[in-house]
């Protein structure tokens, strides 16, 4: 089905120039048991937690828009609860929509081994004090030890590489080579959205490390960015297709693109997303192969 899905909705896309979201970052909370320095969900007012109701209808509506990806967001997803329910009811739920994969972005703070998402995604931002530093105290410890414990491997990184742990860049992708529980890592760059300006990484730092990661990309580690999107994220002066992403935030408000557009940020955009969509609807080969390992993900039990 899926392999049905993509090429008909890239026909629509690139062809027919329909801007049609392919898939959906849904906040299901704001609420987290961190306090990232880098983060941009976090906000002053009390937090709020999605009923499963309201996921409900949320997922139904991006789903009727045409998407079929869906990443659960937070705050810390592992957190939501209702009822008894747990982020596995919002994975199943998106399942019986009939969205083809579900992804789940967590600081493994906690024990996330039962989560049955296609895809989990863990923030690493450096190796010990690396990550300590922007994550709190201890983090590095309890995530090492909560991967340490999965059964199996189903779980990739992503480093969000900022003024304070660039040079940390080689070793984490040596780290997660050597890793018998982490599949992949994913690198993106910090965006600096309003009181996180201070961790943008200067624009020649960038481009060293960008071209640092590429090479240990051809060298054959397991970096599940391309080299064609990753090449993009040197300057970011290519037309974006943040479009194919429709985000719903915590308070419920419906982006058709990234937060970061709303934000004003894209001149400054980390996120390298945006390259990869970038080099997939300018036909780069070796992008469209990368996003199609990554749908075509299966979970090993
Ligand atoms: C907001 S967190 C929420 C999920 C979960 N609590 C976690 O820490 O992974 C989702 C992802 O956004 C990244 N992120 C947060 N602020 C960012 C920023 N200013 N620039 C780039 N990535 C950022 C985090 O590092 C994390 O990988």
């Amino acid at each position: 089905m899926t392999f049905l899905y993509l090429p008909f909705w890239f026909f629509k896309a690139r062809i027919l120039r329909k801007k049609h979201p392919l898939q959906t970052v849904i906040f299901i909370s704001d609420h987290c048991n961190l306090r990232c320095k880098h983060c941009h969900v976090i906000s002053d007012r009390p937090p709020i937690t999605k009923s499963y109701e309201t996921i409900r209808e949320e997922l139904q509506y991006s789903y009727d828009l045409g998407t079929r990806f869906v990443d659960f967001e937070g705050g810390e997803p592992m957190l939501w609860q209702e009822n008894g329910r747990n982020i596995n009811d919002l994975i199943r739920l998106a399942k019986k929509i009939g969205f083809f994969s579900t992804t789940v972005t967590t600081n493994a703070q906690l024990p996330f081994d039962h989560c049955e998402a296609d895809s989990i995604w863990v923030s690493l931002d450096g190796l010990e004090h690396f990550h300590d530093e922007i994550r709190g105290e201890g983090t590095f410890a309890r995530l090492e030890k909560n991967i340490n414990n999965l059964t199996r491997k189903h779980v990739s990184v992503n480093m969000v590489v900022n003024s304070s742990n660039y040079t940390n860049v080689p070793e984490l992708i040596e780290y997660v080579k050597q890793s018998p529980k982490i599949k992949s890592v994913s690198l993106n760059f910090h965006t600096p959205y309003e009181g996180t300006e201070s961790l943008l990484l200067d624009w020649k730092l960038r481009k060293e490390v960008i071209n640092q990661i590429i090479t240990y990309k051809k060298r054959g580690y397991p970096i599940m960015n391309s080299v064609s999107g990753m090449k993009k994220m040197i300057d970011n002066s290519f037309k974006d297709y943040c479009w194919v992403t429709n985000f719903i935030l915590p308070d419920g408000t419906r982006l058709p693109e990234c937060t970061g557009k709303t934000a004003g940020m894209c001149d400054h955009c980390g996120l390298c997303m945006a390259g990869e969509m970038h080099s997939v609807m300018n036909f780069k080969l070796d992008t469209i192969w990368a996003g199609l390992k990554l749908r075509a993900q299966l979970r090993i039990r």
